[in-house]
């Protein structure tokens, strides 16, 4: 190995709201979800992961991840996947230029910061190994595109493989044993339907008791209402959802995601023994959107939440009042409310403001 180098890169990755859900593995080594989904890339500019991957033969011998200060297991088969797809790819390319620096066999160290709750269901697995996966692409200077990146970064965490896009984007689960065709493809950019908007509420910044993976996999073994969401809601909910985006049709893309959102917790209800990542704020927050659509006559606002009591709500600019400013004020004397922590988010170029 040659000098004592070090060379190093930096990426930011956002989070990504399923409005179809991923709940489910076909294959859990290689990460293989029962169905596929569909979410909206948020904004970099609020809830973002940052991530530097640098390597050097003065690194010692082993490789490491720093997630905000604290080290992490790096041995887990995940990313252990994502550092052996990324190094090959690598190696390739030493194997055909001579000249450059042979970085595939040095240690890795990567240091990652998340600017928002890390396992509060805001999708920080999702921003986390999209920008590990980018970061280390980056580092090793690979020419693959989004879609080949998304087929590491699921790996990685399932749901990072959306993170690779912004706007909407389809993780189409593949048919294929190997997973080589379960990646993430892009749905429509972000510029597509400029006038969207994303509230998250945080509910409660605290780790969830059942992570994600652990819960997907006592609901694939119990619950019988998986097996249908699996093969006939969700692939309903595809179509559908797919051709709101399209047309850009509010009032269906927001039944759908509010269906999808209801569809996804009544299945971890009846996982045995049940989860429960919906809480008495979350459920107030489903009535007050079912309060503001019923004022206005039509869907203006679709709630979802993910494995967590957090929401999302999506609504359309011109409803901000109504939505944003109704929820703000029904919500905002709640016990366990921090209205401080309500960040608006706009989807055209993905700014966002936090209020
Ligand atoms: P979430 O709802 O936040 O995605 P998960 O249970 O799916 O929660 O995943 C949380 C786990 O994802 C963390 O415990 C950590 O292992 C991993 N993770 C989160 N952020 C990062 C990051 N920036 N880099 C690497 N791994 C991360
Ligand atoms: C409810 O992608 O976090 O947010 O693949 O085991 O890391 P692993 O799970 P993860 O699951 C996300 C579940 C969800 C729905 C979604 O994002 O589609
Ligand atoms: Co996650």
């Amino acid at each position: 190995m040659a000098d004592q180098k070090v060379y190093q890169a930096s990426t930011t990755a956002p989070v990504n709201i399923a409005v179809v859900k991923y709940w489910g593995k076909r294959d859990p080594k290689l990460n293989l979800p029962t169905n596929s989904s569909v979410s909206v890339t948020l904004s970099q500019a609020d809830l973002r992961t940052h991530t530097t991957a640098a390597c050097s033969s003065s690194f010692g011998s082993e490789d490491s991840l720093l997630l905000n200060s604290s080290p992490q297991d790096v041995t887990g088969a995940r990313t252990q996947a994502c550092f052996r797809e990324l190094r090959s790819l690598r190696a390739q390319l030493e194997a055909s230029d001579a000249s450059l620096p042979k970085l595939s066999p040095l240690p890795l160290r990567i240091v990652s910061e998340n600017n928002f709750p890390t396992a509060a269901g805001l999708a920080s697995s999702a921003a986390g190994f999209a920008a590990l996966v980018r970061a280390i692409a980056n580092l090793y200077e690979l020419s693959s595109s989004p879609t080949e990146l998304s087929r590491i970064a699921r790996q990685g965490s399932g749901s990072a493989c959306r993170s690779l896009f912004g706007g909407y984007v389809a993780w189409q689960m593949g048919e294929k044993a190997d997973g080589s065709d379960s990646v993430a493809v892009e749905v429509a950019p972000a510029s597509h339907w400029p006038t969207m908007r994303a509230l998250i509420l945080v509910v409660s910044a605290e780790k969830k008791g059942v992570s994600s993976t652990s819960g997907m996999q006592i609901t694939v073994a119990t619950s019988e209402l998986f097996q249908r969401r699996a093969e006939v809601v969700v692939p309903r909910h595809m179509l559908k959802m797919e051709k709101a985006i399209k047309e850009k049709d509010f009032e269906a893309f927001g039944k759908v995601t509010m269906m999808e959102s209801n569809s996804f917790h009544a299945t971890c209800l009846d996982t045995f023994p049940p989860i429960f990542y919906l809480n008495d704020v979350s459920r107030a927050a489903i009535r007050a959107v079912e309060d503001i659509n019923t004022k206005a006559g039509k869907v203006i606002a679709a709630y979802t939440f993910d494995a967590g009591p957090n929401a999302v709500i999506y609504y359309e600019e011109e409803n901000t009042e109504a939505v944003a400013g109704v929820l703000k004020s029904a919500l905002g004397n709640l016990d366990g409310w921090q209205g401080r922590d309500i960040k608006e988010q706009a989807s055209d170029n993905l700014d966002a403001r936090a209020v």
